[in-house]
């Protein structure tokens, strides 16, 4: 990682810190998510530190309330609102020339889980002590599976911390949330993000029927001409990164159907692939914490 690199990185999580601290002191029960998801993403856009340059979003935000871990994002006329009892996950992500910082918070505003949440971020502390240059993958597992055993949660056993590279978000390796023999290193020079999941249920997310989330997978040449169109605009404006299809609606002035055919075409051509909602069993309860950093420099610097 050159130092200009470095740079970026630590001003994508300068932002970060700033979308956070204000999503934090916005976010209220009764809102709806769709309108929750719209203010994040907007402050991504138009928080500027120091007069620098602005970030973009490296992902949609991701709303995952309950039982869902992952992978939610509101769609375009989602009437879904934020209930006092919900345990939600924000998980956002911010880039300046696709170098990005990944991170995400729980709240629970009737405090119900709060236990919960104060492992999976205790989890995410005992994890970043540890993760220096060299330190072993299966430890980084270990030591993040013992914090939420320890309080008597389970760690999810299939979603992982991970590399970040340019336009990546889940860059390799996967650093995982259990204790492994795992004998893969974290490098000097590579950016990294930590993600406990500490939850009630089994340890073990599948995918829901929900995808609103898409990500480029390769330019192929696809016949219908709505779905050639669509390509082209996901290619130009998110290049790798995921996105939402609410991010591309106005750009593509066609009705809901034709976008709904475009996607269908696209998925089936392998051109996109989707992220389908990732959850637990039905009526548990899943937190999250995250932060990414840096090594650089014979330090690791956290971003946000
Ligand atoms: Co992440």
């Amino acid at each position: 990682m050159e130092k200009e690199e470095a740079e970026k990185y630590i001003l994508a999580g300068q932002i970060a810190k700033s979308v956070v601290s204000k999503a934090k002191k916005d976010i209220k029960p009764g809102q709806k998510l769709l309108e929750i998801a719209l203010n994040i993403e907007k402050s991504i856009t138009s928080i500027a530190v120091d007069g620098k340059e602005k970030a973009k979003p490296a992902f949609p935000v991701n709303l995952s309330i309950n039982e869902n871990a992952a992978h939610f994002t509101p769609e375009t006329g989602c009437e879904l609102v934020l209930k006092e009892s919900d345990v939600l996950k924000v998980d956002l992500g911010c880039h300046i020339d696709g170098f990005i910082c990944d991170t995400a918070f729980t709240l629970n505003f009737d405090n119900s889980h709060a236990k919960m949440i104060e492992t999976a971020e205790l989890a995410l502390e005992e994890g970043l002590k540890i993760a220096v240059d060299k330190a072993e993958l299966g430890k980084i597992g270990t030591a993040i599976e013992k914090a939420i055993k320890g309080k008597g949660f389970n760690s999810i056993q299939n979603l992982s911390g991970h590399g970040l590279g340019q336009f990546e978000t889940h860059a390799s390796p996967s650093i995982p949330n259990i204790a492994s023999g795992n004998s893969k290193q974290l490098e000097e020079g590579n950016a990294y993000a930590l993600e406990p999941f500490a939850t009630d249920g089994e340890g073990y997310v599948r995918e829901g029927m929900q995808s609103e989330i898409f990500a480029l997978e390769k330019p192929v040449l696809v016949r219908n001409p709505h779905a050639r169109k669509m390509l082209e605009v996901i290619a130009e404006e998110f290049q790798t990164l995921p996105f939402a299809l609410r991010w591309i609606e106005e750009k593509l002035k066609m009705p809901e159907f034709q976008r709904k055919v475009a996607v269908r075409e696209l998925l089936r051509a392998k051109a996109i692939r989707s992220f389908p909602v990732l959850h637990e069993q039905p009526r548990k309860i899943v937190a999250q914490a995250e932060k990414s950093f840096i090594l650089f420099d014979g330090k690791a610097t956290v971003l946000c």
